[in-house]
């Protein structure tokens, strides 16, 4: 069966980016057809300045929105990336087989740096070393395929190279990865600035549609949206950016496409009416879902403490392996020692 894993990471608020580019795919489709994790992936939050209790809330926030959006933990694997110790026992191994150049050539890590640098703040190095983290997250699993965003398939690409290297180097040991990303809305933009992507990190709120948004803020960030100077309604995405983006974002909730939902459409007004009630309508559900979940922590709690003994359980054979391949000597264990000095 397929392995499938992905993760999002508790920067900010989730945002209507995340729900189209990822999420919505991992609860419609993925968990059904294989065998998936999915990981609030805390440590990656710690690659920038954050406040540890926020972290600590938006950690809570984000699983529970998972579970809200559909994911059914009898399918797939829920959990927080922190509780498993794989991640960053493989994460420094991997570190030891990608090389600096590589990560300085990330794109996200040459525009974090830019923003960490222009506020007058110091770079972690944990946001040069963050996509060898996101390899051994994807790594550890031994997943065929990760479902992302169009931002993170460059993370993917590095994962694939630093997996072909280190099994051509150190013997078979993992699984070569490939990103999938949703036909339509890989890439949603800020409403505010469409030729910028709509990300949960940024500070500014009136183009960004959360997850949470009351139907009123959503509504009036979409009338709201910035649009091209035309009048037409045509799907050009390099021309009409931000009308592009809308006829995406409608596409996307209703099942339908972009140019075809241009052609029905006679104006602005009537596209930015149609795309905030569609994105009500797929929120809905979400946001109701939230709501129950809020009433039941426990409920959110025990299913992230046997997600994570679940991925324990699946990661730790990797890891090992990849340990041993590298030249790492195995640890006497009282109950074989003799079977230990063998190897
Ligand atoms: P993150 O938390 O930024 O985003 C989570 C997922 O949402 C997608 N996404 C978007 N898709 C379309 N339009 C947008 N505006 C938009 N914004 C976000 C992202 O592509 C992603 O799929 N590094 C990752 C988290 C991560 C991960 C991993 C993912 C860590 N380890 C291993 C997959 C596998 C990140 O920052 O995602």
């Amino acid at each position: 069966m397929t392995r499938v894993f992905s993760g999002v990471k508790p920067t900010g608020h989730l945002t209507l980016g995340n729900y189209l580019g990822a999420m919505r795919q991992w609860a419609e489709v993925d968990q059904y057809r294989s065998d998936a994790l999915f990981s609030v992936v805390d440590l990656h939050a710690l690659t920038v300045d954050h406040d540890p209790a926020r972290t600590r809330r938006l950690s809570r926030q984000a699983a529970t929105l998972l579970l809200a959006s559909g994911l059914d933990p009898r399918l797939c694997t829920v959990f927080v990336q922190s509780h498993v110790d794989e991640h960053a026992r493989l994460s420094y191994v991997l570190e030891c087989v990608a090389t600096d150049g590589e990560m300085r050539r990330m794109i996200q890590y040459r525009e974090k740096e830019a923003r960490e640098r222009a506020r007058g703040r110091g770079v972690r190095l944990s946001l040069l070393t963050y996509p060898v983290l996101m390899a051994a997250d994807i790594l550890a699993y031994g997943a065929d395929e990760v479902p992302v965003g169009d931002d993170q398939k460059q993370h993917v690409e590095l994962t694939r190279d630093l997996a072909v290297r280190f099994n051509q180097r150190y013997g078979h040991t993992f699984v070569v990865p490939r990103a999938t990303a949703p036909k339509v809305a890989a890439r949603v933009m800020n409403l505010q600035d469409p030729t910028s992507k709509m990300g949960k990190s940024e500070d500014s709120g009136p183009g960004i549609v959360y997850l949470l948004d009351e139907p009123d803020v959503v509504r009036r960030k979409v009338m709201r949206a910035v649009t091209d100077s035309g009048h037409e309604v045509v799907y050009d995405r390099e021309g009409r950016p931000g009308v592009a983006n809308l006829l995406e974002i409608l596409a996307a909730c209703t099942d339908g496409n972009p140019e075809s939902l241009a052609a029905v459409h006679q104006s602005y007004g009537s596209l930015k009416k149609d795309t905030a009630e569609a994105v009500i309508e797929v929120l809905r559900p979400v946001r109701d879902r939230h709501r129950e979940l809020c009433a039941d922590p426990g409920y959110v709690e025990e299913v992230l403490r046997h997600g994570a003994e679940k991925a324990r359980a699946m990661a730790r054979p990797t890891v090992d392996t990849a340990y041993r391949a590298i030249g790492l000597l195995p640890p006497v264990t009282e109950a074989e020692p003799a079977l230990n000095a063998a190897r």
